[in-house]
Parts: structure tokens; C-alpha cells; sequence
């Protein structure tokens, strides 16, 4: 199994943060963003772990984790995304990197309080992916069930409601999405669509939709920024970290303390 993160994008409604920034790299109370996703990857056993950087801001990815995992046995690559033209494209950035093996993708702006190690750990074939209930399920991807809770209908933000369960950042696929990705057109909003490919597997009944009830928090704008941090406060989300992942970070921190440390006595 390999893991991309998809930390690309022009983030314009977080601006002027991301004028100097990524969104993926803003703080989530004590930490970037970014290492949510990343623990939810690292979590569940994935060693080898890429990327997706918009142009702007990727000296800045690379400054934090280009390093970070060398001791541990997790490689981190990177590509950059010159425009943000829609999700599927990791998958077809990532082509080489995935190679024969299947692919989790997680989106760079994505917390999640449950643990999926498990449904990762244990996927075999078609794809997987995670739904919660939303109260305005018109600004994502929604998935509509029949009263088995089977999953028979999926759309990218529906103008008109069909249900109130979204499908979360957090998917998983077998190797046939490379070839699926890059035979995607784009959507009326011009952007390769995820559902496209959520609807790839869907057809061939081979799309598992696990719905979850535990906390979910979508970064993009000030508001849910804002309520991320203070979830993670309240809920110590922080503890539910990785070990590897926790050493790695006080690790760094340490080596930027010895740094500034000498630069101070020079
Ligand atoms: O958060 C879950 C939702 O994410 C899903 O329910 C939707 O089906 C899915 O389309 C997506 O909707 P968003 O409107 O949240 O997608 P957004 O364009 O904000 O992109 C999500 C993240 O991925 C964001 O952090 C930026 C990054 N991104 C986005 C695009 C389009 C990239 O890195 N490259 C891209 O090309």
C-alpha cells in the first residue's frame, strides 16, 4: 500500500493566510496541518508516502519533511502539481510512485478523530472510501443509500439534496485507479472529479462505503480552521498520534532549538 497526501491548491478562501503559505501548513493548535493526514497514513503502516505540493510553497514542504522520517523507515517523496486541476490528478502525478500497488489517498486539509488503520490495513481490492453525516452535505461529495445501506448514488455537491452522508478525504483504491484517473474527463466546473472515480467502482459493485461516526474536520476556511484547533484542543486529538510520528516532531524540534542555539552564541 502507498500513501499520497494531496497538499496542492490555491487555498483562496483562506487568503491572505495563503498568500505566504500553504494551507497545509497553517497550525492546527500545536502542529501543521499536515501531520494529521500523515498520521492517519503513518498509522496505518504505510512506509512509503508522496506528496502533492503546489509550486509556490514547496521549499516549505520539503523544509519540514524532507528529513523528518529518515530514522524511521518512512520515505517521503514529492511532486509538484503545477494547477490545482481536480484530485484524480494524484493518482496520475503518482503513477510512477505507485508502481503495482494499491494507493490510500488523503487530502491535506482532512482530520480525522477514528482510527482506519484497520480498513487500510486489511484492503484487498476495488476501492474504500469513508462517510459521515454532514449538516450542509451540499459543499462535498455526497453518497446516497438504499435501506440495505447500500451505497447506490454518489455526487460531487448537489445542487438538489439527496442525502445528508458525505464522503470524507480519506480513499482507498487498488491499482486500477491510475488507468481510471487518466481516462477522466473534466466536469462542467472544469476539474477532474473524485466522485468520477468513486462512480468507477461504484458500477462494478465493487465500492465499499463505510460510514463513521467520529469527528470530522475540513480545514478550508477560517471558520472550520478555527474549530479544527479548538477540537484538537478539547479532544487531545493530539494524543491519539503515532508514536513514530511524535518522536519525529519533538525531534525536530530539538535539532531547531540546537540551531538557534548556536546562532545565538556565534
Ligand atoms: O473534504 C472532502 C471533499 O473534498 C469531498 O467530499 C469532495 O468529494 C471532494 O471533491 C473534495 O471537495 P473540496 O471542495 O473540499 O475540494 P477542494 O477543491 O477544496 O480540495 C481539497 C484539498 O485538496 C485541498 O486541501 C486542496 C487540495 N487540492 C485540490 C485540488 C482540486 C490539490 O492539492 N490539488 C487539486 O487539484
Amino acid at each position: 500500500m502507498k500513501g499520497i497526501i494531496l497538499a496542492g491548491g490555491n487555498a483562496t478562501r483562506l487568503y491572505p493566510l495563503t498568500a505566504t503559505t500553504s494551507k497545509q501548513l497553517l497550525p492546527v493548535y500545536d502542529r501543521q496541518m499536515i501531520f494529521y493526514p500523515l498520521n492517519t497514513l503513518i498509522k496505518a503502516g504505510i512506509k512509503e508516502i508522496l506528496v502533492v505540493v503546489a509550486p509556490d510553497h514547496s521549499g516549505q514542504f520539503l523544509n519540514l519533511l524532507g528529513s523528518l522520517f529518515k530514522n524511521y523507515g518512512i520515505r517521503i517523496v514529492f511532486e509538484v502539481q503545477k494547477v490545482p486541476a481536480g484530485l484524480p490528478q494524484a493518482f496520475v502525478l503518482g503513477e510512477k510512485f505507485i508502481d503495482d500497488d494499491s494507493a490510500t489517498l488523503i487530502l491535506g486539509d482532512n482530520i480525522f478523530e477514528d482510527d482506519f488503520s484497520q480498513d487500510i490495513k486489511e484492503f484487498k481490492s476495488g476501492g474504500k472510501v469513508f462517510a459521515t453525516k454532514a449538516s450542509d452535505p451540499e459543499r462535498s461529495g455526497v453518497v446516497k443509500f438504499d435501506d440495505k445501506g447500500k451505497a447506490i448514488q454518489i455526487v460531487e455537491k448537489p445542487k438538489k439534496w439527496i442525502s445528508d452522508f458525505v464522503i470524507t478525504g480519506l480513499y482507498v483504491y487498488d491499482n486500477r485507479v491510475i488507468q481510471a484517473a487518466k481516462d477522466l474527463k473534466p466536469s462542467e466546473r472544469g476539474e477532474y472529479e473524485i466522485v468520477d472515480l468513486h462512480n468507477f467502482y461504484l458500477e462494478k459493485n465493487e465500492l465499499d462505503v463505510k460510514v463513521f461516526d467520529g469527528e470530522w474536520l475540513d480545514a478550508g476556511t477560517f471558520d472550520s480552521l478555527l474549530e479544527a484547533g479548538q477540537v484538537v484542543k478539547d479532544k487531545k486529538l493530539y494524543e491519539n498520534f503515532d508514536p513514530i510520528v511524535q518522536e519525529a516532531i519533538a525531534e525536530f524540534n530539538e535539532q531547531l532549538k540546537k540551531i538557534s542555539k548556536k546562532m545565538l552564541t556565534k
